[in-house]
């Protein structure tokens, strides 16, 4: 009898590109920190703020020495990955077409104390998903948001040490997701995937996640647990 072949649906592949070059907006306490755990794991790193680059210049030679200051133009335009790492309340600031198509890491929180209140955001499960609208063209990925700019660098481990954290993902492009985890995981952290930006909103501000520590099987633990209290 001839066997019947199961037909199953090809996966699809998931494309990383090299990373080598990131490029940060935002040369405050994350920015700063997270230009110095880039440039110590080998990447070139780029910052640009809302100020010409020669008026960061001392800074970055100060705080991040070895990130070079760019104009945000061509910030975007030279890196593979670009981080936003600036107040949330400057998020219309950025400008929707030199984003189209980048990788686009959204570490911003919305924070009322700093931020002031935003009404988009009051209403927003995920500040990101807003973000994303803003920046339609994006491939934009939230990562590195719950956890404090003092933390990014000391908590920083090579992988299998038992004290490695873990650090969520979210995004609706996969190859995207992919290619932050690559850089999640050469900076010291496990990388895991949370699926798409909608789930942002499970280590958001104010969930069990933000600000605190977990290692990769309790966070995918912490994420699955959400995400299928939100399916029932
Ligand atoms: N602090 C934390 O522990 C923490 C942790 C996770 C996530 N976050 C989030 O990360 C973001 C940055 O926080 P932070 O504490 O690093 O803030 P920060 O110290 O106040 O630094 C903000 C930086 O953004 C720059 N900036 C302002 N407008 C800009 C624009 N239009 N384009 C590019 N750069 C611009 C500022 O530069 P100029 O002064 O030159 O304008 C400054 O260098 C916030 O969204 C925050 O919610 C913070």
């Amino acid at each position: 009898m001839q066997r019947l072949a199961t037909r199953r649906k090809p996966r699809r592949q998931i494309v990383t590109p090299e990373i080598r070059s990131i490029g940060i907006l935002g040369a405050g306490r994350v920015g700063t920190a997270l230009a110095r755990l880039a440039l110590a794991a080998g990447y070139e790193v780029r910052v640009a703020t809302a100020r010409p680059p020669h008026e960061i210049a001392l800074l970055l030679e100060v705080m991040a020495p070895g990130a070079e200051p760019l104009s945000v133009e061509a910030l975007i335009a030279t890196s593979d990955i670009v981080i936003l790492a600036l107040p949330l309340s400057k998020y219309r600031e950025l400008r929707p077409e030199l984003f189209a198509g980048k990788i686009v890491i959204d570490a911003m929180n919305y924070w009322p104390p700093t931020d002031g209140t935003i009404e988009d955001f009051e209403r927003a499960a995920s500040s990101s998903e807003i973000v994303q609208d803003h920046l339609a063209g994006a491939r934009l990925v939230r990562a590195f948001n719950h956890m404090g700019y003092h933390e990014i660098e000391q908590e920083a481990r090579p992988e299998g040490d038992p004290a490695r954290r873990a650090l969520a993902v979210a995004g609706n492009d996969a190859d995207a997701r992919a290619a932050v985890s690559g850089f999640i995981d050469r900076l010291g952290y496990d990388p895991i995937d949370a699926g798409p930006l909608m789930a942002s909103r499970n280590f958001g501000v104010g969930t069990t996640i933000f600000g605190a520590a977990f290692d990769r099987t309790e966070m995918a633990q912490l994420l699955a647990s959400a995400h299928q209290r939100e399916a029932a």
